[in-house]
């Protein structure tokens, strides 16, 4: 049942610091080390991938473009991530020793199934993040690792999307813990970071009525666009995809390097651009450029919409409608900084007169490829 919400979705939205907390559960130690045994690929499995390749559809594809910064910083093993609906029919390059990270909060999704099907007929280990106990995809792969959203019944995808990131960490910081490398340090402080995580994305659920006056604000509008860099990228394009199956609005996300290239013609005057700051900590080359992504398309009218992490003042001269977010390492941001486009796209379909839970067009589960 709703729990006293208008919509699935919404209660959905909710749940998500529970569902990050559960899908944490039990699988940190006293000691802030990772234990994933339920992972059937022994330790000295894991040390022999040379390769990871993640396939997956849709949202779980987004949060599989979020795991390859992850896996590549924290183990060095080459990531490749792919759409279930491509990889199988380019013929990919796969072994013994490549590690198939199949994404699907349904378990059933036919384009995934497809991949990791094809994936073992090559001599690859598959292992799944799923949702769904007992469903097809975790029953075909060789090791399963659950997320513990609790049923999704919304089409559009949320706490499935944010407990994806939660166990594709798990599974990064486990690779990088079992193979030893140099962030041995950064993995633990992580790890202590991860199990607080939940905390973060409950302040930012409390934070969202401007969001919300902001959305309704917006619903006449026809294209929405999104920028962000690194892992504000798969967040931008993220944002875009929820706009899209819910307000039915043309929305699209870039790589804010990317504007000069191309899309930068696309503004014009009063044109809503949703911007996801990386931290001004850490990486800050990224977070200067995107200031100055931030300058070129205001001067070219857009009206700004900026998530920037709190203290973060940079931001504030370019930023027509500020959110904040908590701060986190660079990493972990789109735990945070998916929650409010979540929101922006639910407020805009009910502005919009549209369905929230079943979206036109669109099935919760496509076991069709
Ligand atoms: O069940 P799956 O995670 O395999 O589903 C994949 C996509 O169909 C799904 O994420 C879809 O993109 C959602 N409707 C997004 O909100």
């Amino acid at each position: 049942e709703k729990g006293g919400y208008d919509y699935f979705m919404l209660k959905e939205i909710a749940e998500q610091p529970k569902a990050v907390a559960d899908t944490l559960l039990g699988r940190i130690d006293g000691a802030g080390s990772l234990t994933l045994d339920e992972v059937r690929i022994s330790a000295s499995e894991l040390r022999e991938v040379d390769k990871v390749v993640i396939v997956a559809c849709g949202t779980a594809f987004h949060a599989g473009l979020i795991a390859k910064y992850a896996i590549e910083h924290w183990t060095r093993i080459p990531c490749e991530v792919e759409l279930a609906s491509e990889f199988r029919y380019r013929d990919p390059i796969l072994d013994q020793q490549t590690l198939v990270i199949a994404i699907s909060q349904s378990g059933e999704t036919m384009d995934t199934l497809m991949a990791l099907r094809h994936a073992r007929e090559q001599g690859a280990r598959v292992l799944a993040i799923c949702n769904t106990n007992g469903s097809t995809i975790p029953r075909e792969s060789d090791a399963v690792l659950y997320t513990h959203a609790g049923p999704e019944v919304a089409v559009a995808s949320t706490k499935a999307f944010l407990t994806q990131l939660v166990a594709c960490y798990l599974v990064a910081l486990y690779l990088g813990q079992v193979r030893g490398t140099k962030w041995g340090d950064e993995i633990h402080a992580v790890i202590r970071d991860l199990a607080h995580i939940g905390g973060d994305v409950e302040r930012v659920l409390e934070t969202m009525e401007p969001v919300r006056q902001l959305a309704r604000s917006l619903a006449h509008k026809n294209t929405v666009l999104f920028l962000g860099r690194h892992v504000g990228y798969p967040v931008a394009l993220e944002g875009a995809l929820k706009l899209k199956e819910l307000a039915y609005m043309h929305a699209e996300g870039f790589a804010a390097g990317e504007l000069k290239h191309g899309p930068i013609a696309l503004i014009e005057d009063d044109l809503p651009v949703v911007v996801v700051v990386p931290s001004p900590r850490g990486r800050s080359v990224l977070h200067d450029k995107i200031v100055s992504n931030m300058q070129e398309i205001r001067a070219r009218g857009a009206r700004t919409i900026v998530i920037a992490e709190e203290g973060d003042e940079a931001v504030v001269p370019y930023a027509d409608h500020l959110i904040r977010i908590p701060a986190t390492p660079t990493l972990l941001q789109p735990l945070v900084a998916t929650v409010p486009l979540q929101v922006f796209a639910c407020e805009l379909a009910t502005a919009r007169g549209n369905e929230v839970d079943q979206p036109r067009n669109l099935a919760k589960s496509v076991t069709v490829e």
